[in-house]
């Protein structure tokens, strides 16, 4: 099928020109651009997903891990439950990408998912010591330009939220090893409880799966509650779940929505463009959020 070609060489950001952007509604980006860049930067705040959007989908024609995979390939899990996880992947991964279901129909199967998984992990006396190895011995990677991206938020002191339905204390290790867990990140997932000899014994909180990040951000009302004063979001996801993210944000002006659309992209581009202002196509690099980012700093 023919990809339809809706690009246009953006005269603000000329990266808006390149080959992997596509826009519904190029007008309403330049729009909105321009209402935060009159806001300045003290008005805004950035809210991305990880697995997928933070980090890469593939390198050099292998796929990347999930912070889930992570943990799942690392020493920590038995070669049964390995199998068993794998087997879960198989089975519901096709599920979430699959354009021709519902998201009220994945809903369920997404949970059954996620609940598996986890109970599965729970079962492998997993250490907290052993996260930084596990994270060393990964083939996790950041997307290409990460740094410039989390050293330019911090710099301006830009709030970063990563809102993640993945393992909260695996993203964090692939942040810190990178480098750039700097003070303006605070990360909302699924965090493990450790008993006092440092064993995972449960996950802390409610579950945060593909679909529910709208309750865990009106849970975490207290985080959006401290930046009432930033009502201009920059969201970046890789899930039409993640569209949801910036739901608890107070007094809301702009949100800018950038989605990396990475796998089955013909079949799912209709929705992307329906719901992401801004869709990267197999685009495994965060040029044009920093040319996004480049653009807010030079005129603020
Ligand atoms: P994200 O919200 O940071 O993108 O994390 C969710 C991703 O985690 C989603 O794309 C599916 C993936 N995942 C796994 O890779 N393995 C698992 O066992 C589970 C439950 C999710
Ligand atoms: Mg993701």
């Amino acid at each position: 099928m023919q990809r339809p070609v809706i690009r246009i060489t953006c005269k603000m950001i000329p990266a808006l020109g390149n080959t992997s952007v596509r826009m519904r509604d190029p007008q309403r980006v330049e729009e909105t651009l321009r209402c935060m860049q009159k806001a300045g930067l003290n008005t805004l705040q950035v809210i991305s997903d990880f697995d997928m959007t933070l980090t890469r989908f593939a390198h050099n024609g292998k796929r990347c891990p999930t912070s889930h995979n992570i943990l799942e390939v690392s020493k920590m899990i038995s070669p049964e439950c390995k199998e068993k996880l794998k087997d879960l992947l198989d089975k519901y991964y096709p599920i979430e990408i699959d354009s021709s279901k519902s998201i009220e129909e994945k809903l369920p199967l997404m949970v059954e998912w996620w609940t598996r998984a986890h109970d599965l992990m729970m079962q492998q006396k997993i250490r907290k010591d052993q996260l930084t190895l596990a994270v060393q011995e990964s083939d996790s990677m950041l997307r290409e330009g990460y740094q410039e991206f989390f050293d330019c938020l911090n710099q301006h002191s830009v709030p970063l939220l990563i809102f993640s339905a993945g393992l909260g204390d695996v993203l964090e290790e692939v942040v810190r090893q990178a480098g750039v867990f700097h003070p303006n990140v605070k990360v909302i997932s699924n965090f493990m409880d450790f008993d006092e000899t440092g064993v995972m014994t449960a996950f802390k909180g409610e579950l945060i799966h593909i679909y529910n990040k709208r309750e865990g951000a009106l849970l975490n009302t207290g985080h959006f509650e401290e930046l009432r004063s930033r009502p201009n979001v920059l969201l970046l996801g890789d899930s039409l779940g993640d569209l949801t993210m910036a739901d608890g944000v107070q007094e809301v002006e702009k949100v800018l929505k950038i989605g990396f659309l990475n796998d089955k992209v013909d079949e799912r581009l209709p929705s992307y463009l329906n719901s992401y202002d801004i869709v990267l196509l197999e685009d495994e690099t965060m040029e044009v959020p920093n040319a996004i980012l480049d653009f807010l700093v030079a005129t603020s």
